[in-house]
C-alpha cells in the first residue's frame, strides 16, 4: 500500500460524504479555504464566525458548491458558556453528533517585547486563541464521541513549539494550544476521537500580512495551495494518526 503523504493528499470524491465538520474562523483566510474544499467534498459544514453579515455571503458563495452549509455565531472574545452549550445543544438536535472539529480562528495581537506588552492584549490573545478554543471542545467532546471516527484538529503555528522574540500573547497560545493537543490526544487514547495539530506556513492571508507588512505577499502560497494537510487531518485516511503536529509547507516550521 503507498504511504499517503499528507502535503500532497487528494482525498477520495466521496471522503467526506455525510461527515459534519465545523470550522471556525471560517470567514476568511484558510478557515474559509478548507471550509470550501469540504463544501465541494461533500461534508456537512458547519460555518462558525462572529460576524452575521460576513457569515451570510459566505454561506452565499458556498450553499451552491455543495450541501448546504449550516453557520453559527460566536464571537470568541466575548461569548459566554451559555452561548457554548446553545450551539452544542443546536448542533446535537440537528446532526445529533460531529465528525469533525477544526479550531483555526485566531488573532496575532502586538508584535512587542513582553516588558512592553499590552496587558489587556495579552489577556484578548490568549482567550481568543487559546482558552475559547478549549471550552468549544469541551463543551463538543460528548458529540465527537458519538461518531464512529471524529477528528480534532487544533491550528499552530511556526513559533508554538519555539519562541521568538516580540511574538508575546501569540506565541505563547500556539505553545499552549499544543500542550491542549498533546494532553487530549493522550487522554483519548483507545478512542475514535483523533487529535493533532496542524502548523499551515506562511500563507497569503490578513494575518500574514498584519505580521510581515513588508513582505511581497506573491511570495506566499494561498489558502487554497495548503489545504491537503488539513483534509488528510480531518478525513478517514487519517485515521489512528493522533497526538501529531504537520506541517502544510515542506518541513519547515518557518
Ligand atoms: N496565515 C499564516 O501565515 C499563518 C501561519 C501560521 C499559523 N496561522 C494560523 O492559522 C489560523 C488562520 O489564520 P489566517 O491567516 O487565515 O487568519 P485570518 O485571515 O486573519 O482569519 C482569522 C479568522 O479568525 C476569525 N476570528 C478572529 N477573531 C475571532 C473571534 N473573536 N471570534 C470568532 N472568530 C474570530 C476571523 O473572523 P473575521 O472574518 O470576522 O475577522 C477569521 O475568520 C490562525 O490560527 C493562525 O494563527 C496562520
Amino acid at each position: 500500500m503507498d504511504t499517503i503523504d499528507p502535503q500532497k493528499y487528494q482525498p477520495a470524491p466521496d471522503a467526506f460524504a455525510g461527515r459534519i465538520i465545523l470550522v471556525t474562523g471560517a470567514t476568511a483566510g484558510i478557515g474559509r479555504a478548507v471550509a470550501e474544499a469540504l463544501v465541494r467534498l461533500g461534508a456537512q459544514t458547519i460555518l462558525l464566525g462572529r460576524r452575521t453579515q460576513r457569515l451570510d455571503a459566505l454561506h452565499a458563495d458556498l450553499a451552491a458548491l455543495g450541501p448546504e452549509p449550516a453557520v453559527a455565531l460566536l464571537d470568541f472574545e466575548r461569548a459566554q458558556g451559555d452561548q457554548y452549550m446553545a450551539l452544542t445543544e443546536q448542533i446535537e438536535s440537528r446532526f445529533g453528533r460531529l465528525d469533525g472539529l477544526l479550531l483555526n480562528a485566531g488573532i496575532l495581537g502586538d508584535r512587542s517585547p513582553i516588558e512592553h506588552y499590552d496587558i489587556g492584549v495579552w489577556q484578548k490573545v490568549m482567550h481568543v486563541n487559546f482558552n475559547s478554543q478549549f471550552i468549544l471542545t469541551r463543551c463538543l467532546l460528548p458529540l465527537l464521541r458519538k461518531s464512529d471516527d471524529a477528528s480534532i484538529l487544533f491550528t499552530t503555528s511556526g513559533v508554538g513549539n519555539r519562541g521568538r522574540a516580540h511574538w508575546g500573547a501569540y506565541c505563547a497560545s500556539k505553545f499552549a494550544t499544543e500542550g491542549l493537543m498533546q494532553v487530549l490526544a493522550a487522554e483519548l487514547t483507545n478512542t475514535k476521537i483523533r487529535v493533532n495539530c496542524v502548523n499551515p506556513g506562511g500563507t497569503r492571508t490578513r494575518m500574514r500580512a498584519h505580521a510581515f507588512p513588508g513582505e511581497d505577499p506573491l511570495t506566499l502560497l494561498e489558502p487554497a495551495d495548503i489545504v491537503s494537510t488539513y483534509l488528510y487531518l480531518l478525513g478517514p485516511d487519517s485515521a489512528g494518526v493522533s497526538g501529531q503536529r504537520l506541517n502544510c509547507q515542506g518541513s519547515s516550521d518557518a
